[in-house]
Formats: structure tokens, sequence, C-alpha cells
């Protein structure tokens, strides 16, 4: 059994009401939940955290060093701007897996970009809000295999 951290970025609290053409109808707490039945299905356990301020987000990989084999983030906004963020998860040796709702290539070009993909594990990219489950899917897989 291990511990997993889920955490989304600024803006995301607003999923299901926030601009639902790109992002949908589903909320975050429907986000957590589907997250939460894949991890303890699998006898995993789950932190979930949402933040529009990128301290605390640094704060929470800092805090997962500690106990945590995995994280799962939508970093939002951030993904294309913090490399303070980039280097918390360099000090963080666990499985990372970032996840982005929309194809961020078939938007703005400044979205092509992502600080947090040069650490990443794996990036699960346009698959609606099931990226977040096909995430937790993989997280498993790596945790089955490496018992
Ligand atoms: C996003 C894509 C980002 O470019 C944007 O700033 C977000 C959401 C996504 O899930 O598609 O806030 O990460």
């Amino acid at each position: 059994m291990a511990n997993i951290l889920l955490l989304n970025g600024p803006n995301l609290n607003l999923l299901g009401s926030r601009e639902p053409d790109i992002y949908g109808h589903e909320t975050l707490t429907d986000v957590e939940a589907s997250v939460r039945t894949v991890l303890e299905n699998a006898r995993h356990s789950l932190r979930a955290e949402q933040s529009n301020r990128e301290y605390e987000l640094i704060d929470w990989v800092h805090d997962a060093r500690d106990d945590h084999a995995a994280i799962i983030i939508n970093p939002g906004a951030f993904t294309h701007t913090s490399i303070a963020l980039l280097d918390a998860f360099n000090a963080y040796e666990g499985f990372v897996f970032e996840v982005h709702i929309s194809n961020v290539h078939k938007r703005e070009s400044f979205r092509h970009h992502s600080y947090i993909g040069l650490r990443a594990d794996g990036i699960i990219v346009g698959c609606g809000v099931q990226g977040y489950e096909l995430a937790a899917r993989r997280v498993v897989t790596l945790l089955s295999q490496t018992d």
C-alpha cells in the first residue's frame, strides 16, 4: 500500500463551470472521486489538494518527499511558467504524472511548453478529465512492479 498525492493548480477549482466547452462539465470533486476509486481499489490511499497559489503547490511537493510514492498533477497555467515547481519536483524521487484535460498542443503556442514535463515520468494530454483516471491506473501499474 502506498500514499499518492493528487495536485491541481490554479483555476481547476472551477472545473465544471469554467469554459466547459474546453474542460467539460465534471467538477474537481468528481475528478478526485474517480482517482480515489482507482487507487483505493488497488489498496493505495489518496491525498487530494488544489491551490491557486504556486507556493502552496511547492510546499505539498516538499511534504510528499517523506511518504508519498507518486504525485499526479495538473499544474494548470503554472505548467508553462513555473521553474520553481519544476525545481520542487526535481527534489522529489517518486513517480510524477502530469495531466492536462485539454489538448494543449492544439491551443495557443504558449501552452505547448511544459516545465514539469522535463521531470514527469508520463504526461496525459487531451483525454478530458478521464486523463486523471488514466494517470492513476499507470501509477497503480508502476507501483505493482516495484513491490
Ligand atoms: C490545463 C491547460 C493549461 O494550459 C491551462 O492553463 C489550465 C488547464 C488543462 O488541464 O488542459 O489551467 O492544464
